[in-house]
């Protein structure tokens, strides 16, 4: 697929929670963000990107990043309600769908199927890259600093609700699934 095919809506089709986001402004934004590493990358069928080099091959980037925005998403209402903590919900599902976009440029097609780390991926900090492309999409700071912090990599914590809310949705479904696989789960690592 030419990258001029990589459209908004092929986005929307694979990550349908997007259109959960009701502030249009920050909708079309994430669309945007997604749209420009797709199109960018090597990658010609988004629903091929793994959410792991070492996970199976089944286990894909869009199934979890369409996981991590549900689970944030119910997590943002729980703690709205029960706790009585605002929570912009909003900001909780585009921090959610664009934690691990940079994943697009940081695992590439291998040769016999499936993907394997990139020159980027090994050079880059997870989750620089997205950070990157939302700056350049003119997202706020606090989103950005969602996406930095979301990750065990990071030397910052999240410092926010809505980046503590994606941070513990993330976890919780890596673990699940590297559970599953019979793997070592995040929650037992030290950085
Ligand atoms: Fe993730």
């Amino acid at each position: 697929m030419y990258p001029e095919a990589r459209t908004a809506d092929l986005v929307r089709d694979v990550l349908p929670e997007v259109d959960e986001i009701s502030r249009k402004d920050l909708h079309d934004s994430v669309l945007e963000v997604w749209v420009r590493a797709w199109r960018s990358s090597a990658w010609q069928r988004l629903s091929d990107v793994p959410k792991s080099v070492d996970l199976p091959r089944r286990r894909t980037l869009a199934v979890h990043t369409r996981a991590v925005a549900r689970m944030s998403a119910q997590m943002a209402d729980t703690v709205a309600e029960l706790h009585e903590v605002p929570v912009d919900r909003d900001a909780v599902l585009a921090i959610a769908l664009l934690h691990d976009v940079c994943k697009i440029h940081e695992f590439e097609p291998a040769p016999g199927g499936g993907g394997q780390w990139s020159q980027v991926g090994r050079r880059f900090q997870h989750g620089f890259l997205g950070a990157h492309w939302m700056l350049e999409a003119g997202l706020d700071d606090d989103l950005v600093h969602a996406v930095i912090a979301h990750t065990p990599h990071s030397s910052v914590v999240p410092q926010t609700q809505e980046a503590v809310i994606v941070h513990y949705a993330d976890f919780a479904d890596s673990d699940v699934q590297l559970l599953d696989a019979g793997q070592r789960l995040f929650c037992k690592r030290r950085p």
